[in-house]
């Protein structure tokens, strides 16, 4: 088992993430006898402040976004008092030092570093804290995405990081590998008989991959325009999901066995190209609507002038390989849509023969589907056919029925973690496998790469969308002219 980590040292610490999340889940970990027992936060920003400013800051975020059962105000108070704060802007030496300084005096147990900033600050901060000192064997480092903007990026990014750091020190966060419903993916495919043996080409028809946000772009524009749909969720959370659900059966739950796994299918992925990339994606935008009844502006209208940027991506991806050659793997993310909706299709085959035909009678066969509903509850549902009850003078009526399991009411009382929580345990004992090894990230960049450089010198401009509605026309299209549909509830 490797050391735990005695202090955390958190840089962004005065973010809107840290004080949503991680804070929040620290303080969750804390609540339930999780973190060591001698462990503290070192919380660093650009503001300036001292220790009991930063806690005030934290004490607010702790009663909006903490659970509401698990605050108490002796808990909070002792939580607080673990967390100290030393302010550092880029390229200032002196509060390198200072901060250095205050993590010494914090004992000399392993360190775990959080970068929760801009990526443009990974780098730099991990060598400031390089050349302090404060990185020795046995330091772990996290990120937050994105981590690169590009595959070269993604490699100065990984370059600068594993020049100080070795691999299994490294934690790429992409929070939906935190959340139970991807992880529950695995035990879905690999603790179950039942369905491995149709998990290929030869039994299913194509995948649907759809994350759908409600959410606009809540004040972050400048963080968003000129990044987009593709490189903001597609490049991370839904290539993450679709390496889960597209991967070979590792042999053991480990770190090099699943994301050995992972990275083969992920490396599968069939280059897009300037020809084919009209055909194989659409880009949207949203522009004025209404989203649940509340009238939402458009993007440009936020933005406060025209972009290109794409709030909405549909995509028709191919994995060429063994268990997925001819099928198609379609994925659908977009802001502003009706519903807050991740969800997974697994579109099987009809069956290769149907003795219930009989011409001008019968009914129609519709082929199995398995439907994977991630957020925001979680469900499967198997779509099965069954005959409907009748005396069947005109020949057996079939009709599709649903097998439906809420996980959501089988774990009834049972504490959902936020994704968070169980991310920065790991990153404390140092177990890497819900986060993104360097080969992963790189084989999403290249296939995200070959999709941006296709758009560009192909000239593929985003259509609109109005906001509320599941994104444009051409994104229906994409899956309609192969003869299947979105499936939306
Ligand atoms: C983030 C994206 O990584 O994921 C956001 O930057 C997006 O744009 C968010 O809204 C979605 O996460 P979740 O957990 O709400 O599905």
């Amino acid at each position: 088992m490797p050391d735990k980590s005695a202090t955390l040292i958190l840089f962004g610490a005065t973010g809107d993430l840290a004080h949503r999340m991680l804070f929040p889940s620290l303080y969750h970990l804390r609540c339930d006898g999780l973190l060591p027992e001698r462990f503290n936060i070192l919380a660093s920003g650009r503001t300036e402040m001292d220790d009991a400013a930063f806690r005030d800051t934290i004490a607010e975020a702790l009663k909006t976004y903490a659970q509401p059962e698990l605050l108490d105000e002796a808990r909070v108070a002792a939580f607080l008092g673990t967390i100290i704060y030393s302010p550092v802007s880029a390229g200032n030496g002196d509060q390198f030092e200072a901060l250095t300084a205050r993590a010494k005096a914090l004992g000399d147990g392993p360190i775990a570093i959080y970068l929760s900033t801009p990526p443009s600050l990974f780098a730099p901060t991990a060598q400031g804290l390089a050349g302090a000192g404060l990185v020795v064997p046995g330091t772990r480092i996290a990120m937050e995405k994105p981590i690169g903007k590009d595959l070269a990026s993604s490699k100065e990014v990984n370059d600068a990081i594993g020049a100080l750091f070795p691999e299994e020190q490294i934690f790429r966060v992409d929070h939906y590998l935190g959340k139970e419903t991807v992880q529950n993916l695995m035990a879905l495919r690999f603790g179950n008989r039942l369905f491995e043996p149709l998990w290929n080409s030869s039994a299913i028809d194509h995948v649907q991959i759809t994350v759908a946000e409600t959410v606009g772009l809540e004040g972050r524009v400048s963080y968003y325009d000129g990044v987009g749909a593709l490189k903001d969720m597609v490049q991370n959370h839904m290539l993450q999901i679709l390496s889960i659900i597209a991967m070979e059966p590792p042999a053991r739950m480990d770190s090099t066995s699943v994301r050995d796994e992972k990275v083969k299918a992920l490396r599968s992925l069939r280059p897009m190209d300037p020809e084919n990339v009209r055909n194989l994606s659409v880009r949207g935008q949203y522009r004025d609507g209404a989203v649940k009844g509340k009238l939402v502006a458009g993007y440009a209208e936020e933005l406060g002038q025209p972009s290109d940027t794409e709030t909405f991506v549909a995509l028709k991806a191919h994995l060429d390989n063994w268990r997925w050659t001819g099928v198609p793997f379609y994925l659908r993310t977009g802001k502003c849509m009706p519903n807050r909706q991740s969800e997974i299709l697994i579109q099987f085959k009809p069956v290769t023969h149907s003795i219930f035909r009989r011409s001008g009678f019968g009914s129609a066969l519709e082929p199995n589907a398995l439907i994977i509903r991630l957020q925001p509850d979680e469900a499967i549902r198997l779509c099965l056919m069954a005959k409907r009850p009748g005396l069947d003078r005109d020949g057996v009526k079939l009709q599709e029925i649903g097998l439906d399991v809420s996980l959501t009411h089988a774990f009834a009382g049972e504490r959902r973690r936020v994704a968070y929580e169980r991310l920065l345990l790991d990153l404390i004992e140092g177990d890497t496998t819900l986060f993104v090894r360097r080969d992963e990230v790189e084989a999403q960049w290249t296939w995200i790469d070959s999709i941006t450089a296709g758009w560009k010198e192909s000239g593929q401009k985003v259509v609109h969308y109005a906001a509320g509605t599941w994104g444009p026309s051409a994104g229906i299209a994409l899956i309609e002219r192969d003869g299947a549909s979105w499936y939306d509830d």
